[in-house]
């Protein structure tokens, strides 16, 4: 069984004729993608990855996994954005909640905490605090090798692993993911001989995760990075029609593009389960930095379901009506639990003895929909038929191909992100960066102001 796209709540929004209409559009945007004839072809690479990616890399991630598990009892991954939000993503979800809490014994591999994600310091005094003299291994993440916050967070537990053990001990502890040839962590990892993973050159960072980004931490996390990659192969091979009727990954980008159409211009993903909040913070940088170009795109929000209904509740279904919903429903979690039962009613939840819990979730999943769909809230739903290595691989590649085909339809460069570095130019300026001496002066004179 693999992931479902389910579209018929939709029906109070978009006629059949309007996705019909859309087939033109998507087969030209299906040929662009596939013929790399678009823009930022050069970063399309993901698409044949489940198959083409380099097979001794995969088993040099195993071993640099086992050897981690072997010699450390945590594992601090460092990186940002798509250098990081993958692994949290399978890693929260493929393991059950507060796995750093287990016991050795309990957990599948090593804990795994995650830093240089921003630039506070006290996240950093606290992790070296909960570190305390537990040994512990580094992979440190970066494409460019030189973003600041994993950089800054590099050098803290580079650092500490050197008072700890030693700089040669140190270097046997540290993984280095970064670019092939350039970028200042490349040449350091190859001064210090740490060993080294690739990030390949034709994937973006938020395309990554299949790669030695995700892999390397995913893998020492104690999951089956194997049946990730075939779930993800599957679903290669699923979605390659350019027939709407054929392909839900283009489906559910041309829904989506209909809806934003038509003024929907937020889209909100849904889980029912707290080990998927990183799904949606994943997917958000998917989908903002892919589409979030020349003033138009769908901006990508989420909710955490039943948890925000209680809070968000109310405006999702009364207020302004720009929103719809695409819900990501696990349908069998990793456990389930059965309601106690009581001999009295005091609390008066009789009439639930008999069921589970997660009966409860799904019928509260139902409700939901019904009630927003009600109150003029367009929805959609992916559901999950398992919570494993598979689904989550299959699920990837379904957000990626739909994302690679809606960005063509909205006529912009789905692979670039120019508008990443416009805040780091301000930043580096008022830091006094080597070679951003003019804008310094203009910056600064903005803070006086
Ligand atoms: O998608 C992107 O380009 C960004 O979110 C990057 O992933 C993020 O800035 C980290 O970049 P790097 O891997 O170069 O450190």
């Amino acid at each position: 069984a693999h992931i479902t796209f389910e579209s018929k709540d939709i029906a109070p929004f978009v006629a059949d004729h309007e996705l019909d209409e859309m087939q033109p559009l998507v087969t030209m945007a299906d040929q662009t993608l596939r013929n790399g004839t678009g823009a930022g072809a050069d970063y399309t690479d993901w698409i044949d990855w489940p198959e083409t990616y380099d097979k001794a890399e995969f088993d040099r991630i195993k071993k640099a996994a086992q050897k981690i598990k072997s010699e450390s009892k945590a594992l601090v991954v460092i990186g940002i954005g798509g250098s990081y939000l993958g692994a949290k993503m399978a890693i929260d979800f493929l393991h059950p909640m507060f796995s750093n809490e287990l016991s050795d014994e309990e957990r599948d591999g090593v804990k795994i905490y995650y830093a240089g994600n921003s630039t506070s310091a006290s996240y950093l005094n606290d992790l070296i605090r909960v570190l305390g003299d537990q040994d512990f291994s580094v992979n440190v993440i970066s494409k460019s090798g030189t973003t600041t916050e994993p950089s800054m967070a590099f050098r803290v537990f580079k650092q500490l692993l050197e008072k700890k053990y030693g700089e040669e001990g140190a270097k046997k502890r540290i993984y280095a993911t970064t670019d092939a040839n350039v970028g200042a962590l490349h040449g350091e990892a190859a001064l210090k001989n740490y060993e080294t993973f690739t990030i390949p050159d034709g994937i973006g960072g938020r395309f990554s995760v299949l790669t030695a980004v995700g892999l390397l931490p995913i893998a020492a996390s104690g999951a089956d990075i194997d049946a990730l990659m075939q779930g993800a192969a599957d679903a290669k091979n699923e979605y390659t029609d350019s027939d709407l009727k054929k392909n839900d990954a283009y489906k559910y980008a041309a829904i989506r593009r209909i809806l934003y159409d038509k003024g929907y211009t937020t889209e909100l993903l849904i889980n029912w389960e707290p080990s998927m909040q990183y799904l949606s913070e994943w997917w958000k940088q998917l989908m903002g930095e892919s589409e979030g170009k020349n003033q138009k795109g769908i901006y990508p929000s989420s909710a955490n379901y039943s948890t925000d209904l209680h809070s968000l509740g109310q405006y999702i279904q009364e207020g302004r009506r720009d929103l719809f919903e695409t819900v990501v429903k696990l349908d069998n979690p990793l456990s389930n639990l059965d309601l106690p039962i009581e001999a009295e009613n005091n609390d008066g939840l009789a009439y639930l003895e008999g069921k589970t819990i997660d009966e409860v979730n799904t019928k509260a999943f139902q409700g939901v929909v019904m009630a927003h769909v009600d109150g003029g809230v367009p929805n959609l739903a992916v559901h999950l038929p398992k919570q494993d290595a598979y689904t989550l691989g299959y699920m990837i590649y379904f957000f990626e191909m739909a994302v690679g085909i809606s960005g063509y339809l909205f006529g912009i460069n789905p692979f670039n992100q120019p508008g990443v570095e416009a805040y780091k130019t301000a930043m580096f300026a008022l830091l006094g960066k080597p070679g951003y001496e003019e804008q310094s002066k203009v910056y600064e004179n903005r803070l006086k102001k």
